[in-house]
């Protein structure tokens, strides 16, 4: 029996992915690296430095630069980021997203939030849907980031509820694969070719519902 719906951020809620984009790749061509929307889909989920690890050896320059001067991109990223987030209100919030946050806290479901951004408390809070949230598993607790189950196991265990119970939503690969590592349904909403292992997948988040979530589960 489902008794909870744990999701992803950026990417499903709001379209935070596209400013995640803009700031890594701004970052990388000051240090000579190019890279395209093909790429980013390898980036999304995937922690801060994580993501600079991957653009770094895109570049081939990983052995190039000293953990503080890695440390000190990060946050060169994270103030650009910062900076594009700012003026995020409730208008942001996904098509279709907030009518199905309300079906299912009306329908008495659980809500979780296992995201891998650092910034996902003050996003929510931007987008006035802070308060809605059952829990908010804190990406800076666990050890491993997504494509490992950690955050989803977080978010599950904060919500007193078996991962079997969980449905998990997503709008990139290593997130689908951490959901799956928990044990959970997995629906992918997004670009197809990244989420072709999803138990679900709907393009666009507009064609998500309870009841079509609820029967893809079952079937
Ligand atoms: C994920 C995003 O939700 O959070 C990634 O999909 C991002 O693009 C990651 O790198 C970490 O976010 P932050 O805000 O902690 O740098
Ligand atoms: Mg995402």
């Amino acid at each position: 029996m489902i008794k909870a719906f744990i999701f992803d951020l950026d990417g499903v809620i709001t379209d935070t992915a596209e400013y995640h984009y803009l700031a890594w790749k701004a970052l990388a061509e000051e240090i000579g690296i190019t890279f395209d929307r093909e790429f980013n889909e390898k980036l999304k989920g995937v922690g801060r430095m994580d993501s600079l690890e991957r653009i770094l050896e895109l570049g081939k320059t990983q052995h190039d630069f000293t953990l503080g001067e890695k440390e000190q991109l990060a946050t060169k990223k994270n103030d650009h980021y910062k900076q594009l987030i700012t003026n995020i209100t409730h208008e942001d919030i996904l098509p279709g997203i907030e009518e199905l946050l309300k079906e299912i806290k009306k329908n008495g479901y659980l809500l979780g939030l296992a995201s891998a951004s650092k910034n996902a408390p003050e996003v929510l809070r931007s987008l006035g849907l802070y308060e809605q949230f059952d829990c908010i598993a804190d990406a800076a607790a666990v050890e491993k980031s997504k494509p490992a189950p950690d955050i989803f196991l977080l978010a599950a265990s904060m919500l007193k509820v078996e991962p079997s119970q969980c449905i998990g939503i997503e709008d990139a690969e290593s997130g689908i694969e951490a959901i799956h590592s928990a044990g959970m349904f997995a629906v992918g909403v997004g670009d197809e070719e990244s989420l072709k292992s999803a138990d679900y997948y709907v393009s666009n988040t507009t064609e998500l519902s309870l009841e079509n979530i609820l029967n893809a589960r079952k079937s």
